[in-house]
């Protein structure tokens, strides 16, 4: 039967003194002398944790040698107020049980302060440490401010494939997904592995973006967005670059470039609000240890109007900032991290939405401008992150798409079914794609892409 319990963070919260309480939770320290012990538990609700007293004379003192730090146990006692500084109420122990305990000579988290690529090898029991603890937290308080936002505006979430036929980006930085034997494929008569004998009877990979399915939905729907993994082996050990990552992608019937950039930089406001409003309490601990600058640079993000600039222009200041940059700037080449950081810790000092891309730089699906050699593309780039989303008006035209996409050798055979919704009712329409950590990088303050998710999958990484 399951015993009622309280969570750590309704007892803090709403806990009276002279109330009964059941608290479980993981030890984060014991300490005290042979009359009365402290233990400080944690039940992964929030921050803190709570303090148990033990007086030696309640509880034996052979059960108490068993409570170490990452021990799992349950506390039942009365509340009592404390006068421990940050806490109203305490607990002052009646009956401690064992459900776990931990060999402190073997618990690689005994002592505090590990650095954060340690906690990396360890991602089986990092969500315990105050660090990981905040950043999850936080990280599902974003995924559903994400719901809410696209439902409070009557967007429809969409279920995109994961397995996929089309390279949607034309970058070919795919995973293969198959059944073939790896060491003995079946060959045809080219000698080429014949994937007519795979699973689907063709090659197939995983999603690198739902997007051209976004779109056949929003010609549909008017506004879906979808939220989900996604997978890219572009072979970039930064970071900042996952192998596997979540995007949240709306794509917009009737939406033009301006329509598109007033979504994205509402979004993006609502998500850092949301973070300032309910993650307080873990934004101010990952603060005070990773970025002494993280509620400044929110707020400036949150109270201004994100700075418009085309390619062009951008490409001008770049040229004129007397900056020695790592990689030359001229029209035509594709922006560094270093370039949109620039731009926006410099330059411009806010967020900068970059519009008109040259078409040669971006994919296919992108509409064309009239000047017939930038494209209707937005990204936004965000201080000490650069790029954190990337979107476009479409081409909704069929000629046009058909066009550009024999000019890029995008195999038309393979997106029939997209080229089709440019037959048969075609609309203005517009989407963009927020890489999910790098929101969680610039809400968090962490430096890494690693630290944001819980299990990373990266170059030469992905052991569990
Ligand atoms: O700019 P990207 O490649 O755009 C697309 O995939 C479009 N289909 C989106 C759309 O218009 N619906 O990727 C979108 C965002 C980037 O701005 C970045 O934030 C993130 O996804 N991103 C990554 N995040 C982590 N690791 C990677 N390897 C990433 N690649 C892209
Ligand atoms: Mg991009």
């Amino acid at each position: 039967m399951k015993t009622p319990h309280t969570r750590i963070h309704d007892v803090l919260k709403h806990g009276r003194p002279g109330q009964e309480v059941t608290v479980k939770g993981w030890v984060r320290s014991r300490r005290g002398n042979k009359q009365v012990q402290f233990i400080a538990l944690n039940d992964g609700s929030c921050l803190q944790t709570i303090q148990i007293v033990v007086d030696l004379q309640t509880i034996d003192a052979e059960t108490l040698k068993a409570i170490t730090t990452g021990a799992c146990i349950r506390a039942d006692g009365m509340l009592a107020a404390s006068p421990a500084k940050g806490q109203n109420v305490e607990i002052q122990a009646r009956e401690l049980k064992m459900y776990g305990s931990a060999d402190p000579a073997n618990y690689p988290l005994q002592k505090k302060g590990h650095s954060l690529e340690f906690l990396r090898e360890i991602a089986h029991l990092r969500p315990r440490t105050n660090t990981f603890g905040a950043v999850l937290r936080v990280r599902s308080v974003m995924a559903y401010a994400i719901h809410r936002f696209f439902q409070q505006r009557g967007f429809v979430y969409l279920h995109t494939p994961i397995i996929t036929g089309s390279d949607c980006e034309g970058a070919g930085e795919m995973f293969r997904v198959t059944t073939l034997d790896a060491k003995t494929p079946p060959l045809n008569e080219h000698a080429a592995v014949d994937f007519s004998q795979d699973f689907f009877g063709r090659e197939t990979a995983l999603t690198v973006s739902g997007q051209l399915e976004g779109e056949l939905a929003a010609l549909a729907l008017g506004q879906i967005y979808t939220f989900g993994p996604t997978f890219r082996a572009e072979n970039s050990n930064t970071a900042r670059h996952l192998a596997e990552f979540w995007m949240v992608e709306p794509e917009m019937a009737f939406y033009e470039l301006p329509d598109n950039m007033d979504l994205a930089e509402e979004f993006l406001k609502y998500l850092v609000q949301t973070a300032l409003d309910d993650c307080s309490v873990d934004l101010e601990f990952l603060s005070a240890h990773y970025d002494a600058d993280l509620f400044e640079r929110l707020r400036s993000t949150d109270g201004v109007a994100f700075e418009r600039l085309s390619y062009g222009d951008a490409v001008e200041l770049l040229k004129k900032s007397g900056k020695n940059f790592e990689f030359p700037v001229s029209w035509g080449c594709d922006l560094q991290a270093e370039h949109e950081r620039y731009l926006v810790e410099e330059c411009c000092k806010r967020p900068v939405i970059l519009t008109d891309y040259p078409r040669a730089i971006k994919a296919f699906y992108m509409k064309g401008n009239d000047d017939g050699r930038t494209v209707r593309a937005m990204d936004v780039l965000f201080p000490r992150i650069g790029e954190i989303i990337g979107g476009s008006e479409r081409e909704s035209d069929h000629a046009a798409l058909l066009q550009r996409m024999r000019e890029m050798h995008i195999p038309e055979q393979d997106l029939w079914w997209y080229l089709e919704t440019r037959r048969f009712g075609s609309a203005p329409h517009s989407g963009f794609g927020l890489g999910f950590e790098r929101l969680m990088l610039f809400i968090t303050g962490m430096a890494n892409i690693r630290d944001v998710i819980p299990f990373p999958r990266t170059p030469k990484n992905a052991s569990f």
